[in-house]
């Protein structure tokens, strides 16, 4: 078990997702938040920060029961906090020094660079700079910029590094980290799906016991993956409920429902379509949307749950990523769509809450997926959002839109796995956009709607960059969707980046 110290790193989350991949467990926590009990750690590293240690608002780890006790691993701001705090001096460079440089060892066979060579490329994001080590700290390696650029205290297993092992263009940083928790550390790599799995369904049996839980299935792999563990665990006490709330993608509910029931889930399919498009009716602006939606499956949910008699637990398919954002050292980011918030259900509902899945990243949960067996089809989806369709349909949602978007939805997508495009895409779908423009189908003139297609690469949705699909694939879509798909003349492809411009449209 590895902790993290978060002081406010953008990549924080990355150290812990390069800790993982060694097969180590790990928990981030807040600077100021240190677990109350630090003997269930074996190594610690201390994560980068927007400040600098020079300032006086920085952050002000209490390090008096980890330094020298457990073997510490300084990251950029991590490392030179050490040496700002044990006497050393920290100064700011001019210039912001960013991107790729170059190590030279000072002295060979440190254990920290083993199987690292000479001149490995790092990668450096700092603006402050230690400019003299403390007593009794080692210099390890220094850049041509950077005379410090790693250390050790003498005596200790403790290290500063000042660039960033986590990120990809750091060449040998896994290699670092492993060298540091598996050689240095000694933490066993034990981190496995298999593991992972014994592990869960061995506690979610005890906590559980013979009571009932509810779960809301949404199809995605989140909610799949975590129904799945908890049936492994408690079997027909899992009472799984999928809704249809209508805006879900063409033959998608009754072919997902079949899916699950073959899984052995205890799942019942609630066809509320009519119940989501009316409360729909006439709204357009997308916050309202979402608010109707989610308004709407409590709804049902509540009114469902509340027939399985005696249910004690409600589960959800919350990931690690949405509880860090919950608890960071920044608190949770600006409000920019209201998915971005962990929201409950409401109280009302009085159920324990369940989170199998509380503390994997993505790429984790997809891995325990597999392990269970579960169909890499289903495990390899493009994520999908909650409010589905509807806000994919730019202004006011008709039943006659949702099937038009349905259509061509299916044309884009199954064409994508036709060409062997589907997984090198993170997400698409398309957007039906609120204006008529004119074309000419034989000699006729139309007055219909236009599409767009969205189709975009990113690791975790917050940022995204639109996907370079080849014109011949663009050309065939384009002209299957305007001679299949009545009341659509007109395609356009999406060509914004995240940031400036959002995934979906609304
Ligand atoms: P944006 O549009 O914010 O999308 O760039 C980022 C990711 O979030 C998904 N998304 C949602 N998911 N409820 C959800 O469950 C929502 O209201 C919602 N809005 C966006 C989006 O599909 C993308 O994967």
């Amino acid at each position: 078990n590895v902790l993290i110290l978060d002081f406010g790193s953008q990549y924080t989350q990355l150290i812990a997702r390069r800790v993982r991949e060694l097969n180590i467990y790990c928990e981030i926590h807040p600077f100021n938040k240190l677990p109350e009990d630090l003997s269930a750690f074996k190594a610690v590293v201390l994560s980068g920060s927007p400040f600098s240690c020079r300032n006086p608002e920085a952050p002000q780890p209490d390090l008096s029961q980890i330094k020298g006790k457990i073997p510490l691993l300084g990251v950029c701001f991590g490392a030179q906090f050490m040496a700002h705090n044990f006497g050393g001096e920290v100064v700011g460079s001019n210039t912001r020094e960013f991107g790729r440089a170059n190590l030279s060892f000072i002295k060979d066979k440190e254990p920290l660079f083993k199987g690292i060579l000479e001149q490995s490329q790092v990668w450096m994001s700092h603006s402050d700079s230690i400019e003299s080590l403390p007593d009794h700290f080692i210099r390890m390696a220094s850049t041509s910029d950077v005379l410090n650029a790693a250390y050790r205290i003498e005596g200790e297993d403790t290290y500063g590094i000042q660039f960033h092992p986590e990120v990809y263009h750091s060449k040998d940083g896994a290699q670092l980290l492993e060298n540091f928790l598996v050689h240095i550390a000694q933490v066993p790599q034990t981190w496995t799906p298999s593991a992972f799995v014994d592990m869960t369904v061995a506690d979610l049996k005890e906590k559980i016991g013979d009571d009932k839980v509810i779960l809301g299935l949404s199809g995605g792999v989140d909610s799949t993956v975590a129904a799945t563990l908890l049936h492994k665990a408690i079997g027909k006490n899992l009472h799984c409920i999928f809704v249809n709330n209508g805006l879900l993608r063409k033959n998608e509910f009754d072919s997902v429902l079949d899916q699950y029931k073959h899984m052995g889930l205890n799942v019942k399919g609630v066809d509320a379509t009519d119940l989501f498009l009316d409360a729909l009716h006439g709204v357009s602006d997308p916050e309202q949307k979402r608010k109707k939606i989610g308004n709407s499956f409590i709804e049902v949910f509540d009114d469902e749950a509340s027939n399985v008699k005696d249910a004690t637990f409600l589960a959800q398919g919350t990931i690690y990523p949405d509880v860090i954002e919950s608890i960071s050292v920044n608190g949770p980011s600006a409000t920019i769509k209201s998915h971005h918030n962990v929201g409950g259900l409401p109280d009302f509902m009085k159920l324990k809450i369940v989170e199998p899945l509380r503390m994997l990243f993505k790429d984790e949960v997809r891995r325990v997926g597999a392990e269970m067996g579960i169909d890499s089809k289903l495990l390899g989806r493009h994520p999908f959002p909650g409010p589905g369709l509807a806000i994919r349909i730019l202004g006011e949602i008709t039943k006659e839109k949702v099937s038009i978007l349905q259509e061509v939805d299916a044309i884009f997508i199954d064409a994508l796995r036709e060409w062997n495009l589907y997984d090198k895409v993170w997400q698409a779908g398309a957007i039906l956009l609120p204006v008529n423009s004119v074309g000419v189908m034989g000699d006729e003139r139309t007055y219909e709607k236009v599409v767009a297609l969205r189709a975009v690469e990113s690791t975790d949705g917050m940022t995204a960059d639109w996907v370079d699909l080849p014109y011949n694939f663009l050309q065939k879509v384009s002209n299957q969707i305007i001679n299949r798909v009545k009341g659509v003349n007109r395609v356009v492809y999406d060509i914004s980046s995240k940031p400036p411009a959002t995934i979906e449209w609304e």
